[in-house]
């Protein structure tokens, strides 16, 4: 069955929650191409970052393709956050997502993220005044709560709710946990109980059958993964299919890894330019090669990659290593096929230059707007 999350019918019960440093545009442009459905969203963006710093606003920049996507704003200050979305809204967002979960003392330290939970006058305050001031939906991801003794996932839920958030995504963990211990499914499955909007459980799905498992266990609409994806975008598609279809795929081959490590790395150098996505490209690599037998030491090699011509010649060797020259050729053939489509010669022509993804932003749309 569809969910509706206010006026935005999904077809998949499958979403991506923002990841900050990972669900960027070339991250989520990955996803799409494998799995043309599956709810996504970007990194968390400072609602007063938006107002003083205009590079904050590349955050917001959507494939014209990967419908449906959110943009997520974080802040405490109800005007700021209306303002942030009405930014997103100006981006193309198909809803806008508030953090209220964020664990991090950088953030909670104010009344930003999971500390809004110890504050549900202000969250509520929050929810209306955004909700009031866009068209699309507007939706929610918290926790079970500050800490153990303070688990007001349920009734902060139904708060949102009444307050005008369309539907919800809850992590099973507290605030305190971080990432310790296991995400309390029993817990979100008391979430969705006692909500009517729809309800997105997360935490912990690393295969599809985890994903099945939350379905059933806390009965929720739908489930959002997001570590299982790092460097397993593949992930995605296999849940979905498995929840359609009961069919379970197997991952894939490692040469179709290294094939998509080496165009995430080339498509990061591209949109974030030569520094930047050569940084953030490493972490990527090593993540799409973990697992692969054998392939420690040519890890230890891509975190110190220069360009994505270096990476090239990295995987290639990996790709030799695993399947013998046919993979080598193929990995080669797909690093042609990517440099034909998109004219450049990986390494040399990608200093701080945007290329083949393409992120239309008029920043005219977003004037309009008087700041608070
Ligand atoms: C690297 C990283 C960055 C994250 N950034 C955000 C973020 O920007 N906004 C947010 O709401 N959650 C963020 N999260 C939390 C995830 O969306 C998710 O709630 C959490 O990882 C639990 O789900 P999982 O077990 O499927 O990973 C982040 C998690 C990770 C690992």
């Amino acid at each position: 069955m569809p969910i509706n999350i206010g006026s935005l019918t999904l077809k998949s019960r499958v979403y991506v929650p923002p990841m900050a440093g990972v669900t960027d545009l070339v991250f989520r442009s990955i996803v799409r191409r494998i799995d043309p459905e599956c709810m996504l969203a970007t990194e968390m963006v400072s609602s007063k970052a938006l107002m003083h710093r205009p590079e904050k606003t590349r955050i917001m920049d959507l494939n014209l393709n990967e419908k449906p996507t959110g943009i997520q704003i974080f802040g405490h200050e109800p005007d700021v956050m209306a303002y942030a979305a009405k930014m997103a809204e100006a981006h193309g967002a198909d809803f806008v997502d508030i953090n209220m979960g964020c664990p991090v003392p950088k953030i909670t330290k104010g009344k930003d993220g999971c500390a809004l939970m110890r504050e549900p006058d202000l969250a509520r305050e929050i929810v209306e005044t955004v909700k009031a001031s866009i068209n699309i939906p507007l939706t929610v991801k918290f926790r079970l709560g500050w800490d153990d003794d303070s688990r007001n996932a349920v009734e902060f839920g139904q708060m949102l709710e009444k307050a005008g958030a369309c539907a919800v995504t809850v992590h099973g963990r507290t605030r305190q946990q971080l990432y310790s211990g296991k995400a309390d499914w029993d817990f979100i499955a008391q979430v969705k109980k006692g909500l009517s909007i729809p309800v997105f459980g997360n935490g912990d799905v690393f295969e599809p059958e985890d994903a099945i498992a939350l379905l059933e266990k806390a009965g929720v609409d739908g489930v959002a993964v997001a570590r299982g994806t790092l460097g397993n975008p593949w992930l995605i598609p296999r849940i979905t299919k498995y929840i359609e279809t009961g069919i379970l795929d197997g991952p894939p081959r490692d040469i179709e890894r290294l094939i998509s490590a080496y165009l995430h790395c080339v498509g990061l150098i591209r949109y974030k330019g030569s520094k930047i996505g050569t940084n953030e490209s490493r972490r990527h690599l090593t993540h799409y090669t973990k697992g692969i037998v054998g392939s420690a030491p040519y890890r230890a090699r891509l975190t110190q990659i220069e360009n994505a011509h270096d990476a090239a010649v990295i995987l290639a060797e990996l790709a030799e290593m695993v399947e013998g020259t046919d993979g080598k050729k193929e990995f080669l053939l797909a690093v042609e096929q990517e440099n034909f489509e998109n004219g450049k010669d990986p390494g040399k022509r990608d200093s701080n230059c945007e290329g083949s993804i393409h992120a239309p932003i008029d920043f005219s749309a977003v004037s309009p707007f008087a700041k608070p």
